[in-house]
């Protein structure tokens, strides 16, 4: 494994979880779903709920997995549903969590499908924004970090599928 240089600490992002867990409670029912896309955002994601536990939400929570980026640092452009919802969202306010939007393409794909299954309300919360990096627009409500454009790694993001259980945030070259 390369070298990882720390971004963020686990108190860092301890502390940031809990920002925007205050932020998402203030705007979100108490039944709103989570939706996380698969396979970055599960840390995040298991954090992020049980943070909005403390402030009295009971949020659903639900994973979608989608693909494109395969073995490589580089996006292969198109995105694709590899693994749907078990849950009807139709009337539903829904929060789209993942750990990175980098394109913005993975994000843009998402909301879409959800608003086309009848979502009232696609929110999207990022651990970590690369706007830099932006090929489609898409609007980020929640936004843990923002980081230029490096290669970001550890609390559950992957380079090659090595370097999730990290529980920090950092970054390779
Ligand atoms: P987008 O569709 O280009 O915005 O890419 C989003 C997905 O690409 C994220 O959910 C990540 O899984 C992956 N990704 C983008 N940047 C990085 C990175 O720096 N490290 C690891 N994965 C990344
Ligand atoms: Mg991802």
């Amino acid at each position: 494994m390369a070298p990882v240089r720390k971004l963020f600490d686990e108190d860092a992002v301890a502390r940031r979880v809990g920002e925007l867990s205050a932020e998402i409670a203030t705007t979100y029912p108490p039944n709103m779903i989570m939706i996380g896309i698969l396979t970055g955002a599960f840390v995040f994601m298991a954090d992020l709920m049980r943070a909005l536990d403390r402030l009295g939400l009971s949020p659903g929570v639900e994973f979608i997995r989608l693909g494109s980026y395969g073995h490589s640092k580089e996006s292969a452009g198109e995105v694709r549903l590899l693994s749907d919802l078990h849950t009807d969202v139709d009337g539903r306010a829904v929060l789209l969590v993942d750990d990175i939007c980098d394109t913005g393409r993975s994000l843009a794909f998402a909301q879409d499908l959800l608003r086309s299954r009848g979502a009232v309300k696609v929110g999207t919360c990022v651990l970590v924004d690369k706007p830099s990096r932006r090929i489609v627009d898409v609007e980020i409500d929640f936004i843990g970090f923002t980081v230029p454009d490096v290669f970001v790694v550890g609390y559950g993001i992957d380079y090659a599928d090595q370097y999730r259980h990290l529980p920090y945030i950092g970054t390779v070259d």
